[in-house]
């Protein structure tokens, strides 16, 4: 029987990305953790080990790091035991965008884009030369909702959302499936690692179950999982209300209410 594959999981040492560890352990995978944080990352490696008998690899990087990015990068590209990558690893800022520095942002950008982008930009030649391959995202519900006031945030996981769906359109076909999550406030330390009290939020979801959650959708192949989403049906009205518009996108001419003349005459 072929092995499990290899997963390679990114900001595994806490939250969503060391539950997703203990899942994919649990169901026989063995590991390739990634974060900034070795002595944790050895803690659960050693647990994982004794309890699953998995083989688990630390990867020490701080992924807003070009070189030890290029590190991580060479491991999904050359480890051809890797068949699945958790592009997971996200930071929140603190304040709203006027207390942000050009610094604060470039450093989320630079961890929730285009660390992720790069990874899945490794990755995607041994997978389409396999034919096979998997690639999970996470995202965000704030990335629907610049109500929330994280603005920054919301747009690189509004990036996310679009470049996995990118990808599905793209990939799918030649069998790597990609999968992206939306979780909503879920009860980890980005509350507080991002300067806010996760326990004044109106509702918070315990980890476990959003990875739970999230991995039915991953077995079901689902390409959207928006795990707190009670009415799925909103989704597929949204997405289709988008679809919609694309053939109406082909025009030699501008909208009517742009004509200067009309617009002169409203
Ligand atoms: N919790 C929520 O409410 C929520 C909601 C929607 C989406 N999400 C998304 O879920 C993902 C996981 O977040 P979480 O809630 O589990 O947050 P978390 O508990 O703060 O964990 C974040 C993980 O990312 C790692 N990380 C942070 N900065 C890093 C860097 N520069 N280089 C490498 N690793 C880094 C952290 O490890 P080290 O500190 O050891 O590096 C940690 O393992 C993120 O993409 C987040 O945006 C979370």
């Amino acid at each position: 029987m072929k092995a499990k594959s290899t997963v390679l999981i990114t900001g595994a040492s806490t939250g969503i990305g060391a539950v997703y560890a203990d899942r994919f352990a649990k169901r026989g995978h063995d590991l390739v953790l990634v974060a900034r944080d070795l002595a944790r990352l050895e803690a659960l490696s050693e647990r994982l080990r004794r309890e699953t008998g998995a083989n688990v690899d630390i990867l020490q990087a701080d992924l807003t790091d070009e070189v030890e990015l290029a590190g991580v990068e060479s491991r999904v590209r050359d480890d051809a035991r890797i068949g699945i990558l958790i592009n997971n690893a996200g930071a929140s800022a603190a304040g709203g965008f006027a207390d942000q520095t050009p610094d604060d942002v470039a450093k989320l950008i630079s961890l929730n884009t285009t660390a992720l982008t790069r990874l899945v930009s490794a990755v995607t030649p041994r997978f389409v030369k396999a034919g096979e391959g998997s690639i999970i995202n996470i995202a965000s519900v704030v990335g629907l909702a610049p109500e929330f006031g994280l603005t920054v945030y919301g747009a690189t996981k509004a990036f996310v959302l679009f470049l996995s769906q990118g990808l599905q359109l793209e990939l799918g076909p030649k069998g790597v499936y990609v999968q992206v999550v939306l979780p909503s406030a879920t009860r980890t330390e980005i509350w507080e690692r991002s300067g806010r009290d996760v326990n004044t939020l109106p509702a918070v979801m315990e980890v476990d179950e959003l990875v739970d959650a999230a991995l039915v959708g991953f077995d079901r192949r689902e390409s959207v999982t928006i795990p707190p989403l009670p009415d799925a049906d909103q989704w597929k009205v949204f997405d289709a209300a988008r679809q919609s518009m694309i053939p109406n996108y082909a025009q030699v001419h501008a909208a009517d209410r742009y004509q200067p003349e009309k617009a002169l005459a409203s």
